[in-house]
């Protein structure tokens, strides 16, 4: 199996999975056109999160980096008509363009893009003692996984499902003497999952249209 066969397979089964959609077509266009990195989830990733937070009944969505709200625009349409989503980018650049995408999806009466390195906002919302979330996707810097995870398990609650982007990179996160800051973060990411009583943690690796990765599908108990 090479790349080329995971691509065609890839577009067989959105093909046979998923509607056109306008929002999520310019989204990924202006995206491109703004100079962002194609590193938003595939379409049939985003449905997934999408089903994932259907599945839970989330009223409540925390998104850790935002880009150009493609996987944003997947994951607020689980959400019922008084929902919220607060999704959390450090580059201004990025959530500007995500705004434009989000308006556009008619998103923007349930999602709050913040801007700002996610570490501080997650700290400002422990600390105002903001509601728990009931779904969380983390897809912002690999090195900050660990971090990400003790402040998004404060924001959480039993029933809490945490999904973790990009735990399989190629599979360099199976090399324990790797010096990558990305797999030494992801793999104390899994190591604190590991060893956290409260929480029930699975992970999936995937090829496709973005190569060889996968995920992290965890229950806060
Ligand atoms: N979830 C998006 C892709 C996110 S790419 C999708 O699938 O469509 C990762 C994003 O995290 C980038 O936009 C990057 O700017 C942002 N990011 C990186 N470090 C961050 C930090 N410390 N705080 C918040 N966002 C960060
Ligand atoms: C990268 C980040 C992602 O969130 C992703 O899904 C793929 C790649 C990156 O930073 O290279
Ligand atoms: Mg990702």
């Amino acid at each position: 199996m090479d790349e080329q066969q995971w691509i065609a397979m890839d577009e067989y089964l959105c093909d046979r999975t998923q509607t056109p959609d306008d929002a999520l077509d310019a989204a990924l266009k202006s995206s491109k056109e703004a100079g962002l990195p194609a590193i938003n989830v595939a379409p049939n990733q985003g449905k997934l999160l999408q089903m994932l937070a259907r599945l839970r009944g989330a009223r409540r969505i925390l998104e850790l980096g935002t880009l150009g709200g493609y996987s944003t625009i997947w994951l607020a349409r689980a959400l019922p008509a008084d929902g919220t989503l607060l999704t959390l980018e450090a580059v201004e650049h990025h959530a500007v363009v995500a705004r434009k995408n989000i308006d556009r999806a008619g998103l923007s009466g349930l999602v709050s893009v913040i801007v700002g390195d996610a570490i501080d906002t997650l700290e400002a919302f422990v600390r105002d003692g903001i509601p728990p979330f009931d779904f969380i996707f983390l897809d912002a810097d690999k090195q900050s996984y660990p971090a990400y995870l003790q402040l998004v398990l404060r924001l959480s609650r039993p029933g809490t499902v945490i999904v973790a982007d990009n735990v399989i990179r190629q599979g360099r996160v199976a090399n324990a003497r790797s010096s990558d800051p990305d797999v030494i973060g992801v793999r104390a990411f899994l190591d604190m999952l590991a060893a956290d009583a409260h929480v029930s943690s699975t992970a999936i690796q995937t090829v496709g249209s973005k190569g060889w990765d996968g995920f992290s599908l965890s229950i806060v108990s």
